[in-house]
């Protein structure tokens, strides 16, 4: 086998040949299946979107009808998964429920997908839409005390994410096009990101032949983490503690320089972007439309700013390429679309479902073999045992 390359954080090997996403980190370009992300988040929607990764092309009219449909028919969850969630805290985070309740449907739906049957595999598809969605939207129910809500029929799958979150029995939830278009935006940018943490998880999960879900729900766990995707609720709670701490932005840079201090600028940096983040530009553009429309005057959005300034003049910041990423000022909007903080990451996992399920069938169809990477082993050499009364 040779000598082993060592690679720590996989930072330039690369795991696989993929037809998905398309990334120059230097340049700052993001592509899925060869079209613009600028171009999807603002002609495409969120559900058009998801056909094009999975299937890599956009839909027909009647593909993008049939899909919507064949969606809706799988969004009936087994009654039995409430025992599973009314097992659970109300104070569980809900990102900790959603992955449970992911692996959780192996338990209903044990018969393994078939990748090479077309529609076997395009029915998982399906299905995973569908299910996620909902279980999604009931970790929230679940820790608000809410009566968990069924898909209806009638509305779209982002105006049904609203809804599911929000609508109480005594109170027919309103949509506002506002904020069911800003979320089909943001659900966009996050569908797919090539070989990212929770992505190459799903993948290398897959790859030992676990299921779909089972495969997705180790994906929710890598995405959770703070450096991951969990960086969106972080950046809220760190604003919301610099505002409360009289707004002094100079004060955390100062932090997140000093070597001394584990405290990172939370939503800087990104492994790959080393110039900007194309979807960070999207995104702070529309959370300044989105404060704009629905009237809201958030001096969070100030702090920001002012942060995102002062760091693109900082030497710090300018020398290590580290720029603004998705997870920066994604929680402005989730913050004035009404979502809570601790369901900022939920909102990523709903986002990047497609990806994963994209990921996960290429992986298999290429018939990739086991991930399994090799290491340099730096412990003891050959020890000779000593008994546990001489030792
Ligand atoms: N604040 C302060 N210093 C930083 C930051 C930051 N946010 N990010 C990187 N650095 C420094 C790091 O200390 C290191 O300095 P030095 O060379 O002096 O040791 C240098 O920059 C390179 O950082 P790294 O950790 O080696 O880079 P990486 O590619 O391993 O990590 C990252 C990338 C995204 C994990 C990291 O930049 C980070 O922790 N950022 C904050 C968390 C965050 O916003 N994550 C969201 C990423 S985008 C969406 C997603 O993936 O979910």
């Amino acid at each position: 086998t040779g000598a082993i390359t060592l690679d720590p954080g996989y930072k330039n090997s690369g795991s696989c040949q993929s037809e998905i996403t398309f990334l120059d980190g230097e340049e700052g370009i993001l592509r899925y299946r060869g079209y613009s992300i600028e171009e999807l988040a603002e002609k495409a929607d969120f559900l058009e979107v998801s056909y094009l990764v999975i299937f890599g092309e956009l839909p027909t009219k009647d593909q993008l009808t049939k899909f919507e449909n064949d969606i809706r028919k799988h969004t009936l969850v087994n009654e039995e998964m409430k025992n599973i969630i009314d097992g659970f805290p109300k104070t569980a985070h809900p990102m900790g429920v959603l992955s449970s309740l992911t692996s959780a449907l192996t338990a209903f739906n044990p018969k393994p997908v078939n990748v090479e049957n077309e529609k076997e595999m395009y029915e998982a598809v399906c299905k995973t839409m569908g299910k996620f969605l909902v279980i999604a939207t009931w970790t929230y129910r679940k820790m608000k005390g809410y009566p968990l809500n069924y898909y209806d029929n009638t509305k779209g799958y982002v105006e049904n994410f609203m809804r599911l979150m929000f609508e109480i029995p005594t109170e027919p939830y309103k949509m506002n096009p506002i904020v069911t278009n800003a979320l089909d935006k943001l659900f966009i940018l996050h569908a797919d990101h090539e070989q990212n943490c929770s992505t190459s998880t799903v993948r290398i999960v897959g790859s030992s032949h676990a299921g779909l879900f089972a495969s997705i729900s180790a994906g929710v766990s890598a995405l959770w983490g703070p450096l991951h995707g969990g960086a969106n609720q972080a950046v809220l709670e760190m604003l919301e503690a610099i505002q409360a701490d009289g707004g002094d932005a100079e004060k955390y840079m100062a932090k997140a320089k000093d070597k001394d201090d584990p405290f990172r600028l939370m939503g800087f940096g990104h492994r790959v972007y080393k110039n900007f983040d194309p979807r960070a530009r999207i995104i702070k553009k529309a959370a300044d439309e989105v404060l704009n429309d629905l009237g809201v005057d958030d001096p969070i959005l100030d702090i920001a700013k002012k942060l995102e300034a002062a760091a693109l003049v900082d030497d710090y910041f300018v020398s290590r390429k580290l720029y603004p990423n998705v997870d920066f000022y994604s929680g402005i909007i989730y913050r004035a679309l009404g979502i809570p903080t601790d369901m900022f990451t939920v909102m990523f996992a709903i986002g990047r479902l497609p990806g994963w399920i994209a990921q996960w069938k290429e992986m298999r169809l290429n018939k990739e073999p086991i991930g399994r990477p090799r290491q340099v082993y730096t412990g003891y050499p050959l020890r000779e045992f000593v008994p546990v009364e001489k030792r």
